[in-house]
């Protein structure tokens, strides 16, 4: 039997490349976001290339209505899920005192942080035996950068819940992974630089990893059973000076790596 996989924001970016590579390995899908045109051009495009079973729900992560439709329509199906990867996410650059209201002050946390939370206690009655859940968070879940406070707060709190869910699931057999990518060339990372502050671009970036490349070493390592997944030896590096190293050597170094407001 074919096995069935739940992308959410699985339109663009790492998401849809996650699917296309779920489809190629024979998987059914279903992807969600919130833009319909988005979501269908994106289904069309994978039914393309690849004969799969492919439902496309607009579906806003923050919305328990809108997911539990979602839920619904997969088990009039009887559908179960092999696979839920909770990959909706946003970013936005700004200082903390340039949030023009709470309401854009929350908006990470919401989709990010209580949007893949939502998700996984919705969906996860879904979930076969044996099935694994992967949360996409950020390096930014790992190390906190200016600019990206709600951000950096955001996908830290995913890396934790992955982390309290891996080990409350651990004997009803399904398993939890998180990955934390850094600058992979999709929509969102090219509006994220197109809008930030100058302050932060003048600091040269490093060339953006392809998201076809992200998405590929992402399941590798998902498959290969990593519960942390890092995708560059540079994060890696900095990952262990953050936990090797005392607090004040790291501030030290990543004082000195990341860009800094006047
Ligand atoms: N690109 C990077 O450099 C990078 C680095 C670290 C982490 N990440 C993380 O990777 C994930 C994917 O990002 P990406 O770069 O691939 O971005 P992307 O190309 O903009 O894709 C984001 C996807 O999420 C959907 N989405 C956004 N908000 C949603 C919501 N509330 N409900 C349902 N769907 C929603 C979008 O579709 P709609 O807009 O139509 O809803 C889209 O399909 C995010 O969690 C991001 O934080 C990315």
């Amino acid at each position: 039997m074919q096995k069935l996989a739940l992308i959410t924001g699985g339109s663009s970016g790492i998401g849809f490349e996650i699917a296309k590579k779920l489809a190629e390995k024979k998987y059914s899908l279903i992807i969600t976001g919130r833009n319909q045109e988005k979501l269908q051009k994106a289904a069309d495009n994978i039914g393309s290339f690849c004969n799969t079973y492919i439902e496309a729900f607009c579906s806003d992560t923050t919305d328990e209505k809108s997911l539990e439709k979602v839920f619904l329509q997969i088990k009039a199906k009887k559908g179960k899920l092999d696979m839920l990867i909770l990959n909706a996410g946003s970013v936005s650059t700004k200082l903390i005192s340039e949030y023009a209201n709470t309401k854009e002050l929350k908006r990470e946390i919401n989709i990010n942080l209580w949007g893949t939370i939502l998700a996984t206690y919705i969906f996860l009655p879904l979930l076969n035996k044996g099935a694994k859940i992967l949360l996409v968070s950020s390096a930014f879940g790992l190390m906190g950068a200016a600019g990206y406070t709600t951000y950096c707060a955001s996908k830290a709190g995913v890396i934790n819940f992955a982390d309290a869910l891996r080990r409350e699931l651990l004997k009803k057999e399904i398993s939890v992974h998180v990955a934390c990518p850094s600058d992979i060339d999709t929509p969102m990372y090219r509006e994220e630089y197109q809008n930030m502050p100058k302050w932060m671009k003048k600091d040269a970036r490093r060339a953006a990893m392809k998201p076809e490349k992200a998405a590929d070493i992402i399941l590798k390592k998902c498959f290969k059973n990593k519960f942390l997944i890092i995708l560059t030896f540079d994060i890696l590096f900095l990952v262990l000076l953050i936990k090797l190293t005392p607090i004040r050597f790291k501030n030290y170094i990543l004082d000195k790596i990341f860009p800094i407001p006047n």
